[in-house]
């Protein structure tokens, strides 16, 4: 559908036309029981323990020299990446510091709901976060610099339910797309709850059709998803055990290695506004680069024509194409800033693939090669991955493994064949044991219309 029909529908429809399809799908929630909100794919696989020096020296060689050829080959735009890291934010948090990670897996906690539900965005709803809304339900913005920008407190952090959404623009401006989104479905005539699960439904209908083909191949997702004469779609399992369906399991090859993908992602630096073809770093030392937890300035409000390829628009010139999925990490992901990033707690580690690696060990993460094999899938060897230290005993950490994985296979367009089945997986059998998802209607789901993207989104917001 093109943006011109998905707005004039939008435009035209009332909430009630847009819920038609929507039926009373039971809402079960959650059992509040929070034991096993983490748990392991392969249990019986052993772990991986390198000495830490030697983490802490394959985290050094990772850091991308940024020579300017690392462009996807897909040139997928980078607002996958910050829209990776909004589901990120809505699924798993593992608040434990580094320097205590070393505790039983199943112990841990997940500070969000294992659902893509955007508990990250709604809180506690009306009830529980009143703050959050006007009286009608619409998400309540701040405009400290004219347009909208997110609650904030004197300091300039965000009130929020998830501060990590707050940690760089770029997501932060993700997160209030979303919210607006939320507003325009009110302004149509529905209620708090009927504007939630369209907000959630679409949201997740993107996550299916956008970003996990873009991510991982739509072979990979037609492998896992499969759909019943009606339409409705079921998951086809392979390694994924969900354990309590109200409360499903995060696996920690896909929290701790897997899903974090999206660091090899993040570019040294983004042109923001409309018109501009200034880029501005994500964070450096100077700070004078993308971090949250501040008003957005205006020079850093986002025009997503720069992130996502919108149809019917040609492309800008200052258009950001994401990194490659690959073994290097931008620069400004070495110097993380203390506060809006990573916690205080001595030694503050700043590098994220340092913390990365290290959590990886501390979690008892196996081996990429041992989970290669596990899924009958052929690992590439250490002298194949480049990595010669013989203190790595001839295997590779699970997180570098998969993303060298995606470079050596893939030329770094896409998630490897291990990546890629864990990503895939894992968010769909989220989806799929939510009893408030789409997969979860009664009666097979789809947007008005049949069809729905990022770019649909976009125009229903911004009345493109
Ligand atoms: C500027 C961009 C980003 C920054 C600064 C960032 C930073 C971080 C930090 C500091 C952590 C905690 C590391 C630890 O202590 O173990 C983390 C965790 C994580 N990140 Fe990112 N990240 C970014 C983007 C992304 C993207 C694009 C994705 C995926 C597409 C992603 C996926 C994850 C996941 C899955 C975790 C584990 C979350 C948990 O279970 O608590 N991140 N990130």
């Amino acid at each position: 559908m093109n943006l011109a029909n998905i707005n004039l529908l939008f435009n035209r429809g009332r909430c009630s036309v847009l819920i038609a399809a929507i039926s009373a799908a039971s809402l079960t929630h959650a059992d509040p029981s929070s034991t096993g909100d983490f748990g392991r794919l392969f249990p019986s696989l052993p772990a991986f323990q390198p000495a830490d020096d030697v983490l802490v020296r394959l985290a050094a060689s990772m850091r991308d020299p940024n020579l300017p050829v690392n462009d996807n080959p897909k040139r997928t735009g980078s607002g996958f990446t910050y829209l990776g890291q909004f589901l990120d934010h809505d699924i798993t948090l593992d608040a434990t510091p580094l320097s205590e990670a070393e505790i039983p897996v199943e112990s841990m906690a997940n500070g969000r709901t294992p659902r893509l539900d955007l508990d990250s965005l709604y809180g506690g709803g009306q009830i529980g976060n009143p703050e959050l809304y006007d009286e009608q339900g619409r998400f309540r913005f701040s405009r400290p610099n004219g347009f909208e920008d997110l609650q904030r407190s004197p300091s300039g952090a965000a009130i929020l339910p998830e501060g990590r959404n707050d940690e760089n623009l770029i997501v932060a401006q993700i997160h209030i797309l979303f919210q607006k989104f939320h507003n325009r479905c009110i302004d149509l005539g529905c209620g708090f709850s009927e504007a939630q699960r369209l907000t959630r439904w679409h949201y997740q209908w993107i996550i299916v059709h956008d970003f996990l083909p873009e991510i991982a191949g739509q072979d990979t997702v037609d492998k896992f998803l499969i759909y019943n004469g009606a339409g409705k779609p079921n998951v086809r399992y392979s390694f994924y055990k969900a354990g309590n369906p109200y409360r499903p399991t995060i696996p920690v090859e896909f929290s701790v290695a897997a899903y974090r993908f999206g660091h090899s992602m993040v570019r040294l630096a983004y042109v923001m506004p409309t018109g501009s073809v200034t880029k501005t770093q994500v964070f450096n030392l100077a700070g004078n680069d993308l971090r949250g937890s501040r008003p957005i300035p205006p020079n850093l409000k986002i025009d997503f024509a720069n992130f996502f390829p919108l149809e019917g628009v040609a492309t800008p010139p200052g258009f950001n194409i994401s990194r490659k999925i690959d073994s290097l990490i931008s620069a400004g992901l070495f110097n993380l800033p203390i506060g809006p990033v990573v916690p205080p707690d001595p030694p503050a580690v700043t590098s994220l693939a340092e913390r990365n690696l290290l959590r990886g060990k501390r979690l008892g993460l196996p081996s990429y090669q041992d989970v290669a094999q596990a899924m009958g899938i052929a690992p590439y060897s250490n002298a194949q991955l480049g990595l010669t230290d013989p203190g790595l005993g001839g295997k590779a950490p699970l997180w570098f493994g998969i993303l060298k994985e995606s470079e050596l296979s893939e030329n770094g367009a896409r998630l490897g064949p291990t990546g890629r089945q864990i990503v895939v997986e894992v968010i769909l059998g989220l989806l799929d044991k939510d009893k408030s998802s789409y997969f979860s209607s009664p009666q097979a789901w789809s947007p008005e219309g049949g069809k729905f993207h990022i770019a649909d989104l976009l125009a229903v917001v911004n009345g493109l």
